[in-house]
């Protein structure tokens, strides 16, 4: 039977140092949905991803499509968009150029990398903007280029890390929908983190909180089913755990 789960964390553990970013956070993404993942500023939304595409080293498993991720990653490509302001596009390139680096596993002519690139390009819708420079662009256009490139990779796996930060409402309604007829088209899994609750639980298939550990899924159901709850908590809605680790944990880590 083909994998159910395009990615599985089976108590997967994160430190910086002595500090515990992540705690024993187990989590199944089954295929073909749009996950998101929630949480207040420093739950460890940034780290599960990094995690997840092989950026900082875990205890614990983690399984792409059945196969452990370190041997995942060797072998293919998956889609990932760093948390914004982490890079620097502070270099002359084109966005055509920065979605052509999302190939870099296909062994293809010059003139074949570009024209894939180019429909990459269009499919987010930005295919006008193929000849300007990638810092010329608005924050906005920005990550959508960078959407463009996550897809070129061709893998159906996509992390996202905060893709809709500093957009309007309006603009995160419209990235929403482009986010969810690329998943259809695609047929792609994605995991996107996002701390607002906003039009989250309109389009996620699965909404997963965490505040170094993953909130218990019944508690988020129970979370986004009360609208009045909702209200009060508002950006906060995974704020509601508090987590207190007692240290014969720690020595287990
Ligand atoms: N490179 C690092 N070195 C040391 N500590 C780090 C590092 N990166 C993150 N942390 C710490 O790990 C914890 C989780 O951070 P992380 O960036 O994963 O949270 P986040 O949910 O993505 O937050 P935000 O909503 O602000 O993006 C925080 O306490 C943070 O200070
Ligand atoms: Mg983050």
């Amino acid at each position: 039977m083909a994998h159910e789960y395009a990615l599985i964390l089976d108590s997967v553990t994160v430190r910086y140092d002595q500090k515990i970013a992540i705690f024993k956070v187990s989590l199944e993404l089954e295929k073909g949905k749009l996950h998101v993942l929630m949480g207040p500023n420093g739950g460890g939304k940034t780290t599960l991803i990094r995690a997840a595409a092989g950026l900082v080293s875990y205890r614990g498993k983690i399984k792409i499509y059945g196969i452990d991720s370190r041997e995942y990653l060797r072998r293919h490509a998956i889609g990932y968009l760093a948390q914004r302001g982490s890079t620097v596009y502070d270099f002359p390139m084109t966005a055509l150029g920065i979605v052509e680096m999302g190939r870099y596993r296909f062994r293809e002519s010059r003139k074949l990398k570009q024209e894939k690139a180019m429909e990459f390009l269009d499919e987010v819708d930005m295919a006008q903007y193929a000849h300007s420079p990638i810092g010329k662009l608005s924050g906005g256009q920005q990550q959508r280029v960078l959407i463009a490139r996550a897809l070129a990779t061709e893998s159906k796996l996509l992390l996202l890390d905060e893709p809709l930060t500093g957009m309007d409402p309006r603009s995160q309604s419209k990235f929403y929908d482009m986010i969810d007829s690329l998943k259809k088209r695609h047929e792609l899994t994605i995991l996107m983190s996002n701390h607002d609750v906003g039009f989250t639980s309109a389009y996620a298939e699965n909404i997963m909180c965490i505040n170094r550990e993953l909130v218990p899924r019944e508690q988020v159901a129970r979370l986004f089913s009360e609208p009045e709850v909702e209200k009060l908590y508002g950006p906060n809605i995974c704020l509601v755990e508090h987590h207190h680790l007692p240290s014969k944990e720690k020595d287990d880590v």
